[in-house]
């Protein structure tokens, strides 16, 4: 509560608004971030709609190993912000079923320190629950992958799912007793 009453009620409207209201939890940790500061570790899946084991459970994600350490795909070098915050980026450099970009400079470490820097949204802010339309988007986002004739709609779930764990398959490749968790139980873990 300290925090909320620290931040002043216009940003705690603005967080109530990104979120539609629905995902205190989460727009408190976003008040504490602010959008601009890189959080170190983030407890992720707070207010699950399932109540099924393992779903139920939270997920631990340590933003701090992720931006800052040799974890790509191949394990060989740093990952750029934009590979998970895919619409901080500009236009043209989007790759794949990517077409929506919300920043004309390549989100970095370094843009993010300056003052009139636009803040990072969650993935959630636009990635909502299933039947939680996201604010200021017409709906969740869809895409048509190539290989495949009915589009995906990319519910929270789905996109954070599509981007942890088709990230940590590649690892477990290349690294068999990998910490990079694959299985539902390894990932969403009971306090
Ligand atoms: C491996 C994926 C990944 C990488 C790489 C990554 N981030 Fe993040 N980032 C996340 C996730 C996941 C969150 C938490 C979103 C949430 O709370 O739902 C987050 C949150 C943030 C937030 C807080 C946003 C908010 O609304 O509270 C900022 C700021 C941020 N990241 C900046 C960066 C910057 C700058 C870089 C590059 C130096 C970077 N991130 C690299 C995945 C990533
Ligand atoms: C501003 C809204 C917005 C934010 C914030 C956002 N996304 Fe997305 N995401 C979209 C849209 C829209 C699409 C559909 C493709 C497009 O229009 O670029 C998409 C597509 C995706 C896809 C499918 C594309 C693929 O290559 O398979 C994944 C996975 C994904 N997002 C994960 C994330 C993650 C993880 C975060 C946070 C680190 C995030 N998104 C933040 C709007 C957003
Ligand atoms: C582009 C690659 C990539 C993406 C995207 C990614 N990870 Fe990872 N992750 C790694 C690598 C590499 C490791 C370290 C593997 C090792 O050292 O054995 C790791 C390790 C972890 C660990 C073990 C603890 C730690 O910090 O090392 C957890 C938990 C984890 N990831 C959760 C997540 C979650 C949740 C997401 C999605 C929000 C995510 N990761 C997205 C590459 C990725
Ligand atoms: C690499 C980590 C990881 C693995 C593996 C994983 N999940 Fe998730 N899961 C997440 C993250 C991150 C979210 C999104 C949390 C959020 O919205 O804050 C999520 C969200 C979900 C949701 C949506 C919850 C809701 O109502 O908002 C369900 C259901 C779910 N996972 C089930 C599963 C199941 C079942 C498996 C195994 C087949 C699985 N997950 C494997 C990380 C993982």
């Amino acid at each position: 509560m300290k925090i909320l009453l620290a931040c002043g009620a216009a940003s705690v409207l603005a967080a109530v608004a990104l979120f539609g209201g629905t995902r205190t939890t989460l727009a408190v940790g976003a008040l504490l971030f602010d959008g601009k500061v890189q959080p170190k570790e983030v407890v992720l899946n707070k207010t699950p709609k399932t109540a099924k084991s393992p779903d139920k459970f939270p997920v631990p994600f340590s933003h701090e190993n992720h931006a800052a350490k040799n974890y790509s795909a191949d394990m060989k070098s740093v990952l750029g912000c934009a590979e998970c915050h895919h619409t901080d980026q500009p236009k043209a450099a989007l790759k794949g079923v990517l077409k929506t970009a919300e920043r004309d400079e390549l989100l970095t470490a370094a843009l993010l320190e300056k003052p009139d820097a636009k803040p990072v949204k969650s993935c959630a802010a636009c990635h909502t629950q299933e039947g939680v339309k996201p604010a200021g988007l017409a709906a969740i986002p869809e895409v048509t992958y190539p290989e495949e004739s009915d589009p995906t709609i990319l519910t929270n779930g789905e996109a954070y799912h599509r981007n942890c764990i088709t990230c940590h398959e590649s690892v477990k490749k290349l690294k068999a007793d990998t910490k990079a968790p694959t299985t539902c139980a390894s990932c969403h873990v009971a306090k």
